[in-house]
């Protein structure tokens, strides 16, 4: 895991976007996975700045989300659909056939799933998968005790994640119980996984996933296992970390060719 941790939120999304418009100008058919939540946002600000400044081309690119709430209609003010559309697709030239996020209204959940693996790899894979990191640990909606060789599946979610989505819907009781999300397996099969996590909240599931085992009840944990984990957080959540010297003298002193 390559740990990266920054003064804010700001500098810090400002690295991740840096990487992923490197990645689109050197693979103009790039394949990314975008993730949901508050910690993203910067990002995708970002993102959408550099295609207005720089005419940063996402025409060839093809995106996988990791998740869904199931029961929800696409256009639901707290869907993912409508959160994707809102802060990037509508900002951006990504052409709406490239653009994926698992049907929270499939009639066939298992069916729905299988199709949605394969066209992963009929896409060729995700070169990027951007990922946020929840409270109890998970990443995606892999929720504790989540199968470290998870495939994109219904899941149900934990109390503390519906609590946490209870004001886009009115209250926890009014949250969805059910999402589908990409599995750790699958998030595992991209190329390069992006997590980004911000803020004190964040701060004891930054330390467990980094520094603690790898367990299914902290499913970022599973990251520890993946090439090319890049784990960038802002003070405020690296506060727990107990080498935070040494993933910030690594940083310090990355060979040009390293840096971002
Ligand atoms: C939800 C999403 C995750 C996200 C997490 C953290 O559970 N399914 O992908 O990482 O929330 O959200 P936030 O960034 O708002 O803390």
């Amino acid at each position: 895991m390559e740990i990266i941790i920054q003064p804010d939120s700001q500098q810090a999304s400002q690295i991740a976007a840096r990487i992923i418009a490197r990645l689109v100008r050197e693979k103009p058919h790039s394949v990314l996975g975008f993730a949901t939540g508050n910690t993203p946002l910067q990002l995708y600000q970002n993102l959408v700045a550099v295609h207005g400044d720089t005419g940063l081309d996402f025409s060839d690119v093809t995106s996988f989300n990791l998740d869904e709430y199931i029961g929800i209609p696409p256009a639901h003010p707290s869907s993912f659909h409508s959160y994707m559309w809102a802060h990037l697709f509508s900002h951006i030239n990504m052409p709406k056939e490239r653009i994926n996020i698992p049907d929270g209204l499939a009639g066939d959940i298992p069916a729905a799933c299988r199709k949605y693996e394969q066209a992963i790899r009929t896409a060729g894979g995700i070169d990027v998968q951007v990922l946020g990191l929840g409270t109890n640990g998970h990443i995606g909606f892999n929720e504790p005790s989540s199968s470290l060789s998870s495939r994109t599946r219904i899941k149900t979610l934990a109390d503390d994640s519906r609590l946490s989505a209870g004001p886009g819907f009115g209250g926890q009781e009014n949250v969805p119980t059910h999402v589908i999300t990409m599995g750790l397996g699958t998030i595992m099969d991209a190329k390069m996984c992006l997590l980004l996590a911000f803020g004190k909240k964040k701060a004891a599931a930054v330390a467990k996933m980094v520094e603690g085992p790898v367990t299914a009840m902290v499913p970022g944990s599973v990251l520890q296992m993946h090439p090319r984990a890049v784990i960038i957080l802002d003070k405020d959540a690296a506060a727990e970390l107990k080498m935070a010297y040494y993933y910030n003298w690594v940083h310090d002193h990355k060979p040009d060719w390293q840096k971002y």
